[in-house]
């Protein structure tokens, strides 16, 4: 682990000149002078004198060394039957025509724009645009439901919003307009124009407000890229706290672009002309980082899918998208993996394509447990890379550095802290604890280049959600331990955060839609364990008294809440109805009691219950074996 040992010690102890070297992979109108502001702990600012443009840099430097003819990106549609590649010349074309669309509309630098879109080209480009021009960009995943969008356009105060007339699912197709609509009633701003791609599957009902995507980009001038300072912010992406209101996590530009340019080359080992495939959405920070920037920045190719790994149309997808494109390297979520494994548990799909040009498999997203650890390994005989992050970081916390130094794998840990990322596991008290013991993971200050620098508007929250429980160490939210080889576990959220299929969700917010029902007197969301899920949520509710609703009714007015007022992601099926739920004296919701009961875990109650029979109380609900 020597190259590795001595890049991760010299980050730490060097940062400046460690990230200074990463910055001249970055091409920039201003070169930085300084590389770290730490001049207002807990805040640090990266490259603060530096200006460059993230577009210039994913699109236009390619084409202006002489790279516009190699392919940039492959889009292919199994559910629209579309295939298409662009070039960089040709993504740079459309990209600029785009920033002229949006500058027609009045977008300038520093404007938000908010994208509600399927996984088209049209978002990226839209995404590319945006940064093109300095404006800062807001994805809200398809997914969910005209209630959270209306909440991150209220927060974003967006002047335009791109979206389009549909998304497609495997079983329907689902009309993308009418929840704009919706949203854009519920919220108190309302932004200038709505740009709307009208796709064949389903036209959109088009308003004095809406602008015609195609209409629009024909009669654009295309827009050159605007320098910004390194330390603009590039795009908020919204993601779920332990509270119902989402937190708009920030990136700016220059340290994102550096942190983005030395992972694919160092922890993924792409570089240009690759071809490169991260099966997840635009919508979710993976796809933010490994979709759209890092791919494009490194000058490779980038795969936009949009599919699934199943029924699109059967579990050999996938490998038919690596043979088809020569994918060296893909990037999704465990889910993924055991979708396929309960479709076809032997790979036999796999027999049918050549997937000669694959080199590694990357899992990220929700923990890699060992069992699908081994059925990837074994059905596809290149090495299954397991990354930890989150949509705060941006890029991977722990890692097996395939571009630095592979290093063998232990099943069950992403490996070892990424350079740049101090990690430390603390007691509760803030003390390191030693190899093999679990603690709160936390990151020692300053986070790398690419990191959160604080959450959109609101400094205050970033320190209380982060900041403040370990003076000088940003808390990451998981639990796990580090061993004595310097391998890092990680076991799961600490708090009421949950991940469904690589869906990162909010109990909290589902218990704030079904404590408005009007029998319920109190309730709790726990996420709970699944085979292909990795996690699904419960929910139990404890009826007012006089209510006389049937279990089953109430069931299934929550979940059709939860639905419509979360979205589909949610998936919410299950809800008990329960006499009372576990507290501590002080009257907290013991959710991690009910959860190791869910589960079958052994884990001591806390001294501080009120109550230890109603807890046990629930065990016949709980409790799976038993039911
Ligand atoms: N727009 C609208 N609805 C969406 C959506 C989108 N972009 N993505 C998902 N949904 C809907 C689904 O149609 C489904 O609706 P339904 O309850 O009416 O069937 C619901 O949300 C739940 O979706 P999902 O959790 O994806 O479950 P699924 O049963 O449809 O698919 C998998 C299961 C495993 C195939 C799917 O979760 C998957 O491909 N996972 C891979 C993980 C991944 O890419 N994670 C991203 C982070 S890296
Ligand atoms: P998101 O912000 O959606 O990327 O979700 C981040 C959370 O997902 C992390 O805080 C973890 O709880 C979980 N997670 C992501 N990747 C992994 C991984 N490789 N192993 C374990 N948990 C993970």
């Amino acid at each position: 682990m020597r190259a590795y040992r001595d890049e991760h010690e010299r980050s730490i102890a060097a940062p400046e000149e460690f990230w200074g070297e990463a910055a001249t992979a970055v091409a920039w109108t201003r070169e930085p002078k300084q590389v770290l502001d730490a001049d207002h702990p807990p805040f640090y600012r990266w490259f603060p004198d530096g200006e460059l443009n993230t577009c210039y840099n994913a699109l236009d430097r390619h084409t202006e060394e002489g790279h516009g003819e190699r392919v940039a990106l492959i889009y292919d549609s199994p559910v629209t039957g579309m295939r298409t590649r662009y070039t960089y010349a040709e993504l740079q074309e459309q990209t600029a025509r785009c920033a002229g669309m949006l500058r027609s509309l009045g977008v300038g630098k520093g404007d938000r724009v908010v994208i509600y879109m399927p996984m088209v080209p049209q978002a990226v480009v839209a995404m590319l645009a945006c940064a093109r021009l300095g404006a800062v960009h807001s994805v809200v995943f398809g997914g969910f439901a005209p209630q959270e969008l209306a909440v991150r356009i209220e927060d974003a105060k967006p002047k335009v919003v791109v979206s389009a007339s549909c998304g497609i699912e495997v079983s329907r197709v689902i009309a993308y307009k009418p929840m704009l609509d919706e949203a854009l009633k519920l919220a108190d701003h309302t932004p200038d124009a709505c740009v709307i791609l009208q796709r064949p599957e389903a036209a959109a009902e088009m308003t004095d407000r809406d602008v015609d995507w195609d209409e629009a980009m024909a009669a654009a001038e295309p827009a050159e890229c605007v320098p910004v300072a390194a330390t603009d912010p590039l795009y908020i992406l919204y993601t779920s706290g332990t509270t119902g209101r989402p937190k708009g996590v920030v990136r700016d530009n220059g340290g994102h672009a550096v942190a983005l340019a030395w992972s694919m080359k160092n922890v993924y080992d792409i570089g240009p002309g690759d071809v490169w495939w991260a099966a997840s959405d635009v919508g979710w920070v993976v796809g933010h980082s490994y979709i759209v920037y890092a791919p494009l920045l490194a000058g490779a190719t980038t795969v936009l899918y949009e599919g699934k790994p199943i029924g699109t149309p059967d579990a050999g997808a996938f490998w038919r998208v690596i043979s088809e494109y020569g994918v060296k390297a893909l990037f999704t979520a465990p889910t993924a993996m055991r979708a396929i494994r309960k479709e076809d548990p032997e790979a036999t799909l796999l027999a049918e394509y050549d997937m000669g040009a694959f080199r590694t498999l990357f899992l990220a997203g929700e923990r890699l447990d060992p069992d699908t650890y081994t059925w990837a390994s074994r059905v596809l005989g290149v090495p299954v890379i397991d990354n930890w992050w989150q949509t705060e970081t941006g890029w991977p916390i722990a890692s097996n550095l395939r571009g630095l130094e592979p290093m063998p794998v232990k099943p069950g840990s992403p490996t070892v802290p990424v350079p740049g990322y101090d990690l430390q596991v603390l007691d509760e008290e803030g003390n390191q604890v030693a190899p093999g013991q679990d603690g709160a993971v936390a990151i020692r200050l300053p986070l790398p280049p690419g990191s959160l620098p604080t959450l959109w508007n609101d400094d205050e929250r970033y320190v209380s959600s982060y900041l403040s429980q370990y003076p000088g160490y940003y808390v990451t939210g998981d639990g796990g331990y580090i061993d004595e080889d310097g391998y890092v576990f990680i076991m799961g959220r600490t708090d009421d955060v949950i991940n469904v299929a690589g869906h990162r969700l909010s109990t909290g917010a589902m218990e704030a839609v079904i404590a408005t029902h009007p029998s319920v007197a109190e309730c709790a969301v726990i996420g709970v364990r699944d085979s292909l899920k990795g996690q699904v949520p419960r929910a139990l509710a404890v009826l007012k008294a006089g209510s006389d609703i049937g279990q089953d009714v109430l069931a299934r007015e929550l979940v059709q809440a939860v639905r419509s007022q979360i979205g589909a992601i949610a998936a919410l099926k299950e809800v008990d109805v329960v006499p009372a739920l576990p507290k501590t004296r002080s009257g907290k919701i013991l959710r991690r009691a009910m959860r190791a009961m869910a589960d079958g875990v052994q884990e001591p109650v806390p001294a501080t219950i009120e109550d230890p029979a109603v807890l046990e109380s629930l065990r016949p609900v709980l409790d799976r074996e038993k039911r």
